[in-house]
């Protein structure tokens, strides 16, 4: 009987748990055997190994978070730790390891492949959005559902006292969440990797006065959604240059690790189950060395090294979409 392992990686993403549901019931469903490491690669590396069968994984699909847990591993980044994973999976005669994470932890995947033999396939599981080789990743919708609704909840309090927020979101070094949740919240800016670099920092500011001049002469609040890692100083730095250049108050959201929990919404789910039954099917028809994904409606295996080396930039339509919402205030 084949034996498949399988962990999650990395920043814990809403519907992790419905993919490793998935690949629970559809080995069982195959007869193969399934197993699971807790703690991302720290699991494999110091053997926190579990039989999938003493899971109960039906009452998960719901549930944020995942029942392996998550770790980012430090280790991976050396030989040595590799090579120890790469023991583990061998002690334990796995013939196929399946790992649900971001980037780094695809890399991690690949790092594996290259000192043990056997297969190895890639879930795209980040809110981040920033993987090739799907339209979307696991939680990405979840995180733009739960970033959008705080940010309905501060637009009500902005509007009550006609404030201007800086509301800062997650996505790394990537601006999928920011446009996705700043259109979908009407945000007057947006300032993320695709429209913003730090030595226009000075301009943009000035850019933002003339908007927020404009906007409070008609109806009150402005709020600038801003992608995290970006800004010199960050949302406390920018908060106080609109208040040096423009004498102009605002506060500061910082929405953080919220955009990471919560339960998965129906999107999410759907996506998890159906990327991992693919992941099943694929180590059974043989494929190797690479992650399953889904573009335009189609299920989609691409190769680790081309998922690795290639950037998934924001659509120029959603970019522009809200440039041209922003020039609106400037005429
Ligand atoms: O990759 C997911 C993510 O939530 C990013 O959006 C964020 O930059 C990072 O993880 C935060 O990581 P940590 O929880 O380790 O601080």
């Amino acid at each position: 009987m084949k034996k498949i392992a399988v962990l999650t990686s990395g920043g814990d993403a809403p519907a992790m748990n419905a993919a490793i549901r998935a690949i629970t019931l559809s080995c069982n469903y195959h007869q193969l055997q399934c197993v699971g490491f807790y703690h991302g690669y720290n699991g494999l590396i110091d053997d926190q190994y579990v039989e999938m069968e003493h899971f109960d994984v039906n009452p998960t699909l719901q549930q944020g978070g995942t029942i392996l847990k998550s770790a980012r591993c430090q280790a991976m980044l050396t030989s040595e730790g590799v090579i120890q994973a790469c023991n583990t999976l061998r002690k334990h005669e796995i013939d196929a390891l399946i790992v649900i994470g971001g980037d780094g932890s695809l890399r991690g995947l690949q790092a594996i492949k290259q000192h043990w033999e056997k297969q190895v396939i890639g879930l795209p599981g980040t809110i981040d959005n920033d993987l090739s080789g799907t339209d979307c990743t696991i939680g990405f919708a979840t995180a733009v559902t739960t970033a959008t609704h705080a940010i309905d909840k501060i637009r009500d309090t902005a509007n009550a006292f006609e404030r201007i927020f800086i509301v800062e979101v997650m996505g790394r070094h990537s601006g999928h969440i920011a446009f996705n949740v700043g259109i979908a919240t009407g945000a007057e800016a947006i300032i993320s990797f695709e429209n913003f670099s730090a030595d226009r920092a000075l301009q943009k500011v000035t850019e933002l006065l003339k908007a927020i001049d404009k906007q409070q002469h008609t109806h009150g609040s402005f709020l600038i959604v801003l992608a995290e890692n970006l800004w010199p100083g960050g949302a406390q730095a920018l908060k106080e240059s609109l208040t040096e250049q423009g004498k102009v108050d605002s506060a500061i959201c910082i929405l953080g690790h919220i955009q990471r929990g919560g339960s998965p919404v129906p999107e999410d789910r759907n996506l998890g189950t159906e990327l991992g039954l693919a992941a099943v099917d694929a180590i059974i028809t043989g494929q190797d060395n690479v992650m399953i994904g889904r573009e335009a409606g189609k299920v989609i295996a691409t190769p680790l090294e081309q998922v690795i080396n290639t950037a998934k930039p924001v659509s120029a339509h959603w970019v522009n979409a809200h440039q041209q919402q922003l020039t609106h205030y400037l005429k």
